[in-house]
């Protein structure tokens, strides 16, 4: 079975929207869960956030990052995806917090945080506050994209400042925290910011739950690829999370392992660009 693709288009900086229908995965994914792409046949498996599910489709927010990524951007006759995986993972529970705050500032936490201020803005009792920060203007996605409308506060942040905030959103969430603002903290994006996430919640011991995009190669829990330790214990990303408590996550052991495929990724990519698949 393939997996119509129903729309690829650019929504800001390297970023791509990328729509699919898979309606058994659409009525079931929960803010939370991830994805699994097969592009090609025989091609690798790339774990996905999702921004949306509706009307028997997903959307997805993809960074146009190595071979996969790059060469499903460049080939105009792909109109189908080999396989969409999923839900996979652990969906985080769905309730009244009170004041929920989503931060994220890369492609996957853009995503989220859309879905999350979806779903956390309609439980009763909850305060849904978004915040995202993008390198400058030029790189914000259109606002249909954004969770601007969906949750009960917003803040944009801009590294330079062009729109919005001035710099990272941290500045802004630690204004939260001094306020007594926060009961729970949702946060996707790349593993430095997410360890200054942590850094900075920590003292407020208010509960930061993360997506650790830790690198998956099965995504099932047999290859121990995606291991992490919480409070010192081993869990498996796929399997146990992807989101994670990050003030109990060790970090350092999780940039260490970042690196492990960087050779046959450069190789893999070296490959796309001499068969003119990938630009
Ligand atoms: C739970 C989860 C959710 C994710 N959500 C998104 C998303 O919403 N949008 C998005 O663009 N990307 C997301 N990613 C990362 C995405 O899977 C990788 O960017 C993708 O696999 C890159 O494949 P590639 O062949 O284009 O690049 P490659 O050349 O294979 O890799 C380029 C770089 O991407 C990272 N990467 C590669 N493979 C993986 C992997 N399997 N898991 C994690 N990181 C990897 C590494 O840092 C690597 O150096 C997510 C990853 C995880 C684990
Ligand atoms: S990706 Fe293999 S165990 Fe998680």
């Amino acid at each position: 079975m393939k997996y119509n693709i129903t729309q690829k288009k650019d929504i800001g900086g390297t970023d791509y929207l990328l729509e699919v229908e898979a309606p058994q995965v659409a009525e079931r994914i929960r803010p939370g869960n991830f994805v699994v792409l097969i592009t090609v046949p025989n091609g690798e498996r790339i774990p996905m956030s999702v921004q949306k599910a509706e009307d028997g489709k997903i959307a997805m927010f993809v960074k146009k990052l190595g071979k996969t990524s790059r060469a499903l951007d460049a080939c105009g006759e792909c109109t189908t995806l080999e396989a969409v995986v999923g839900p996979m993972g652990k969906p985080v529970e769905l309730k009244k917090f009170g004041n929920v705050v989503f931060v994220s500032d890369l492609v996957c936490g853009h995503a989220e945080n859309y879905l999350f201020s979806q779903v956390f803005s309609k439980i009763e009792g909850n305060h849904m506050i978004s915040m995202q920060t993008f390198p400058t203007k030029d790189e914000i996605y259109p606002e249909e994209y954004l969770a601007k409308g969906l949750c009960d506060e917003y803040y944009l942040t801009t590294k330079d400042g062009s729109v919005g905030l001035k710099g990272h959103y941290l500045e802004k969430l630690k204004e939260l925290l001094d306020e007594g603002r926060c009961d729970i903290i949702f946060g996707g994006g790349d593993i430095p910011s997410l360890h200054e996430l942590a850094k900075l919640t920590r003292p407020y011991e208010v509960p930061t739950i993360v997506t650790v995009r830790q690198i998956m190669v099965d995504a099932t829990g047999m290859c121990g690829s995606c291991r992490v330790f919480v409070s010192g214990e081993m869990k498996l990303s796929c399997i146990d999370g992807p989101m994670f408590d990050a003030t109990k996550l060790d970090f350092e052991d999780i940039i260490s392992r970042l690196g492990m495929f960087k050779e046959a990724e450069a190789k893999a990519m070296e490959w796309c660009k001499q068969q003119q698949e990938c630009k």
